[in-house]
Order: C-alpha cells, then sequence, then structure tokens
C-alpha cells in the first residue's frame, strides 16, 4: 500500500514510524512532514490546510490510504473532497468535526445527547457576557469556540480577571473569528484523561489511554500549552472506568452524530476530568493527542493500518487490537519560551547517544541540513520508552535526554509523577 500522512508534529512522526512497521505498507509520503521522518516517509512541500492540492496529489501518485494528523485540514473538509474523489481518508467529515471545531456545537450536542460535561452559558456580546459574570461563582473556565490551537481556554478566579478576558477573545479579537462566541462554564475538579478510541461511525474500538502534562512548568504551573509529556496508561485507568467511559460519553456520541447525518470515521478524542461524580467531558478532539499518541502508539502491538483502513472503510469489525501491558512515556523537549514566541535554528547534538540507551525519539519542529538537526519549532523532539513500570520508564527517557543538547532547551523535569 502507499501511505500518506498529512501533518509535521511529534503525533505524526510516532504515526509514520508505525505505518512503517506493516507488512502492507510499501511506501509513506508525508505532507509537509519533518526531518525527523525522511528515512521512513517522502516528505512533500504542501501546506496541511491546502486540501486541493493535497487531494490532487493523492489522485495522481495513487495513495491507496490518507491519514490526518491535525484537526485544520479536517475541519476544513479534506474527508469530504477525498470521499468526493473516491480516495481513502482516515478522519472525520467536516460535518462531524464540527464537534472539535466548534466548542459551542460541541457543549450543545452533549447536552442534547445527555453526555456528563460542565454547567454552561454561551455568549455572543461582551456585555452579555459581563453581565453573566457579575453573578458567576468563581473560578470560572472563559473559552473561545473556534480553534485557538489549545490556547483559548482561560481559567479565571475573579471577575477583573474574566472580564480582561472577555474583551481579549470578542473585543480586540485575539483569536478572530474563532472569538466571536464563547463559553462560560464551571470549572470542573479531578484528574485529567485523554481517551480516545478509533471509530468506522457505527462501532468504536478503545485505545489504551493516556494522560498529558498541558501546563508549562513543573507542577502543572504556567499557561497551557498543546502537552509537555504523557504517559500511557493514565493512573486512573481502570476497566469499571472505561467500561463508564464507553457508556456515557464514546457510544452517546457516535450514535448522536450519526443520527444527525455527521458519522464518525476517525480519532475521536475525549478530553475528560474524572470527577468525584464520575467522568465528565472538558472537550473534543477528532484526532490523535499531541503527545498522548506518542506514548501510546509505544504500546500498540497490532497493525495500526488495518485500524485505519477498517475505520475510512466503514468495516472496524471485530479487528483484534493487541497491548503491551507495559508503561510509557514521552517527555518533550521544547525551545525556551514556548507556547510564546521562542527562538529557532539552534543545532541539536547527541541525539544518537541519547538513542543508544533505548528510546524512540520522534522529532516534531526540527529541521535537517547537512546531515546535522536544527530546531524549527516551539515543540521540538520528543523522547519516549516503554518499560515494565512508569519509574523505570522516566529513567530512561530522562538519563536519554541528559545526552541532548541545543540552546534554550526547555523540558519539565516531572513528567511521569503523578498528582495523589
Ligand atoms: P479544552 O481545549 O476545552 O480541553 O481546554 C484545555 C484545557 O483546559 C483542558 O485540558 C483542561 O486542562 C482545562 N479546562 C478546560 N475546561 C475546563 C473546565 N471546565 N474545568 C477545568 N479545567 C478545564
Ligand atoms: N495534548 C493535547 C492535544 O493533543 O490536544
Amino acid at each position: 500500500m502507499k501511505i500518506l500522512v498529512i501533518g509535521s508534529g511529534g503525533r505524526e512522526h510516532a504515526l509514520v514510524w508505525k505505518i512503517s512497521q506493516s507488512k502492507k505498507v510499501k511506501e509513506i509520503y508525508a505532507i509537509p512532514g519533518n526531518a525527523g521522518m525522511q528515512e521512513l516517509a517522502q516528505t512533500i512541500d504542501i501546506k496541511a490546510s491546502n486540501i486541493i492540492e493535497i487531494a490532487d496529489f493523492a489522485q495522481e501518485e495513487k495513495i491507496d490510504l490518507t491519514i490526518v494528523g491535525p484537526e485544520l485540514p479536517l475541519s476544513l473538509g479534506i474527508a469530504d473532497e477525498f470521499n468526493k474523489r473516491n480516495l481513502k481518508i482516515f478522519g472525520p467529515t467536516q460535518m462531524a468535526a464540527m464537534i472539535e471545531s466548534s466548542k459551542i456545537f460541541a457543549k450543545e450536542f452533549m447536552e442534547k445527547n445527555k453526555i456528563p460535561t460542565a454547567e454552561f452559558a454561551t455568549h455572543s456580546y461582551p456585555s452579555d457576557a459581563k453581565e453573566h459574570l457579575k453573578k458567576a461563582n468563581f473560578p470560572v473556565v472563559v473559552k473561545a469556540d473556534g480553534l485557538a490551537g489549545g490556547k483559548g481556554v482561560f481559567i479565571c478566579n475573579n471577575t477583573e480577571q474574566a472580564e480582561a478576558i472577555v474583551d481579549s477573545i470578542m473585543v480586540e479579537k485575539k483569536f478572530g473569528k474563532a472569538g466571536e462566541r464563547i463559553i462560560i462554564e464551571e470549572l470542573l475538579r479531578g484528574q485529567e484523561m485523554s481517551f480516545l478510541v478509533i471509530s468506522d461511525g457505527k462501532r468504536a474500538i478503545p485505545l489504551v489511554s493516556a494522560m498529558d502534562y498541558k501546563k508549562i512548568f513543573d507542577h502543572d504551573r504556567g499557561p497551557n500549552t498543546g502537552g509537555m509529556g504523557a504517559i500511557s496508561p493514565s493512573p486512573k485507568s481502570d476497566k469499571n472506568l472505561y467500561t463508564i467511559i464507553m457508556k456515557t460519553v464514546i457510544i452517546p456520541t457516535i450514535e448522536g452524530l450519526r443520527q444527525e447525518g455527521r458519522e464518525f470515521r476517525g480519532v475521536l478524542y475525549a478530553g475528560l476530568m474524572i470527577t468525584p461524580e464520575g467522568p465528565k467531558v472538558l472537550e473534543f478532539n477528532v484526532r490523535f493527542g499531541d503527545p498522548e499518541t506518542q506514548a501510546i502508539i509505544l504500546r500498540l502491538k497490532s497493525d495500526i493500518v488495518d485500524l485505519m483502513e477498517g475505520a475510512a472503510e466503514g468495516s472496524l469489525f471485530d479487528i483484534p487490537v493487541e497491548w503491551d501491558e507495559k508503561v510509557s512515556g514521552c517527555v518533550v523537549l521544547s525551545s525556551k519560551g514556548y507556547p510564546s514566541k521562542h527562538e529557532t535554528g539552534m543545532k541539536i547534538d547527541g541525539l544518537e547517544r541519547a538513542k543508544s540507551l533505548g528510546v524512540e525519539i520522534f522529532h516534531a519542529g526540527t529541521t535537517v541540513k547537512d546531515k546535522n538537526y536544527y530546531t524549527s519549532g516551539g515543540r521540538v523532539l520528543n523522547i519516549c520508552a516503554l518499560s515494565s513500570n512508569l519509574k523505570d520508564a522516566m529513567k530512561k527517557i530522562y538519563d536519554a535526554i541528559s545526552f541532548i543538547t541545543f540552546d534554550n532547551i526547555y523540558y519539565r523535569t516531572d513528567i511521569g509523577k503523578v498528582k495523589k
């Protein structure tokens, strides 16, 4: 088979790595890809948002299956364009992807389908939002409706803070159109869990659970990022909880979407808070998590292509999925300053020595020149390992990291440590 992967992060490098182990696969292409994947895939310089050019490429190259990493092309309708041309694609249509691309759509959908989530209100005018805030119980969470690259969510402790956020989103238009409407919701407390399933629109096969570390600084301090590390399984994971999540969240979501004519084929990622009253949905994503995928994939023993093909074709019957009982971890090495302004172009050293300790290294923001790697983004590298216990996995990862150097390197030193 010829496979095309869209995206350029650590998630996509991990997907390419796993796909390359499939006996069915002859060639892999990545659009636009990254420097780390180049040993496994041919990278093609097309923007991930350029869905027509990507579909033209897939048609000309007779790609058998296309896998979409990031949400942007999905929200722009890449799956619809591929379906129109009879090209096989793993990823939901634009209508189904709305469960991520509009948080208000997602909240109203959950309300309608009785899926547990935080209490909320939506607002289209800053004056209404401010009126609401006068009577609110703090803390509250303020969210932009549309896609904001994981940066559109704010926990506010008092009225002044919340009003300033409302102004920055709705008046100063920090996120452009994505902030035309907002949600103000109840703050949920508990432990977060990322729960991902692969669905063909009717059935859903759960992946092993994971937990990511979203805050930039140790001990979960500072602003949210895309994710600074992950472990799998999530410390909260147990069979009973799995059954509850499938019953109260996943199955009603897949079924509710299908009934609205938004059949969901791809990865549905439920970002959950495990509260004392049970799991509640913080958000849905319509794609693999980054860096959760890097940790999850290390534990997958089965052929990932079978799963993705089954989902894309709507024939995900009884595909047996085998998982490694071991525990995995992933630590993100970033450029100092991320998630805000940061410098790039720094030479990276020590990768071979780090790899010799038995870790997997997935690239994100890197470029290659004369066989040397340089930083080219906020999140740069993902150092990942599998072991019989979490402590060993994390030790292997941090030992490997000690060999890696680049100017302005920054990473969390507490990934794998779990809040009690
Ligand atoms: P979202 O994009 O909606 O998942 O929000 C990003 C992150 O903000 C989540 O992973 C949580 O860490 C946090 N968050 C969002 N909504 C809430 C909430 N209602 N209560 C507590 N934390 C939240
Ligand atoms: N790590 C969080 C996400 O992928 O959205």
